[in-house]
């Protein structure tokens, strides 16, 4: 199990980020935990059941079928382009991009969603770095890079994305990158997922045949393409900077920062690299409004989220 001492000084409010936490038989990907500390000794990284009772105001269950962003993730329908758009994918795709970088980063700035890759960093300001004052005259490709390397132990969320619901982030791809002002996605997937590696290809060949990709992407005028670069199965290759180098055909060592990614990241171009689900969210917050996203959730925490547990468990 992992634990984090602290000493009487800082005992007030600790923030502790741990990347997982393995509680007896169940393993947990986590992203930053903020937690009131105990008056002494050993802090757990992570909240358990024994710590319900000192946040009384915490809901849980009552989320309506309607408001589950990944409808498929028991794989009840296909992943094909038409069974995602029964379940509302590619929806008024063209007039999301078409309201601009602005209004959809506002709207993700309103809905508090937070990445989903590990630190927590509020995903539209760190959006928003995509677009300095005079960015346009940085002429040239800019790169929405997708984190699919999951490579913590006993993670799977991403991958069941991938699997079940690869038109939400194929569209995501769209949207997120169409807030960055991002001319092409990579996504970055871990080697071993050599099936959901064809599945997410099968997506994207689709969405090019429908006319959603590619030059004017569902007719907005925006041309945006995606590309899978599939990993070689290392840990540090989920590194946001070492999964650049390892993109740009070097060893998977991370960077050093400064220079951070959206001034000098993939091929010495404008970078952002955001997790799989962060971004496959990234559609239905635009289209139900990002306070429809802020109500779930709590306060500096908002949103639904998916949540994986592997192992025995009961
Ligand atoms: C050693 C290490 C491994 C990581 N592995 C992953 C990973 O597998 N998937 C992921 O999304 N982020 C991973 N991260 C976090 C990324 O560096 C980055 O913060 C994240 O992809 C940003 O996405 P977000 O803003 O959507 O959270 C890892 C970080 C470290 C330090």
């Amino acid at each position: 199990m992992a634990v984090n001492r602290i000493t009487k000084e800082n005992q007030k409010l600790v923030s502790i980020s741990t990347y997982f936490v393995a509680h007896n038989t169940t393993m947990l990907r986590l992203s930053t935990l903020r937690s009131r500390a105990p008056l002494s000794g050993t802090v757990r990284a992570l909240a358990t059941s024994a710590d319900a009772a000192a946040t009384p105001n915490r809901v849980h269950g009552g989320l309506k079928d309607q408001d589950r962003i990944f409808q498929n993730v028991y794989g009840t329908y296909g992943h094909d382009l038409k069974s995602a758009q029964k379940m509302g994918d590619w929806y008024k795709t063209k007039e999301i991009l078409q309201k601009g970088d602005k209004w959809i980063i506002d709207e993700v700035k309103k809905s508090g969603l937070r990445g989903r890759g590990g630190a927590g960093f509020p995903s539209g300001l760190k959006w928003s770095f995509m677009n300095p004052p005079g960015w346009e005259k940085n002429v040239g490709p800019r790169y929405l890079v997708v984190n699919a390397d999951e490579g913590e132990p006993g993670t799977c969320k991403d991958r069941e994305i991938i699997r079940k619901d690869p038109h939400k982030l194929v569209e995501g791809c769209l949207v997120t990158g169409r807030a960055m002002n991002a001319t092409a996605a990579y996504i970055y997937i871990r080697g071993e997922f050599y099936n959901e590696a064809n599945i997410l290809q099968g997506a994207i060949n689709e969405a090019y045949k429908a006319g959603l990709l590619g030059k004017n992407a569902c007719g907005s005028g925006y041309d945006f393409d995606v590309y899978i670069h599939r990993g070689m199965g290392a840990y540090v290759c989920g590194e946001e900077t070492a999964l650049i180098e390892s993109l740009e055909g070097k060893a998977g060592k991370p960077r050093l920062k400064p220079p951070f990614p959206a001034a000098v990241g993939l091929f010495g171009r404008p970078s952002t690299v955001t997790n799989v689900e962060t971004v496959a969210v990234a559609p239905t917050i635009c289209r139900r409004g990002g306070e429809w996203f802020a109500s779930f959730g709590r306060e500096r925490n908002s949103g639904t989220k998916l949540f994986c547990i592997s192992g025995p468990r009961q």
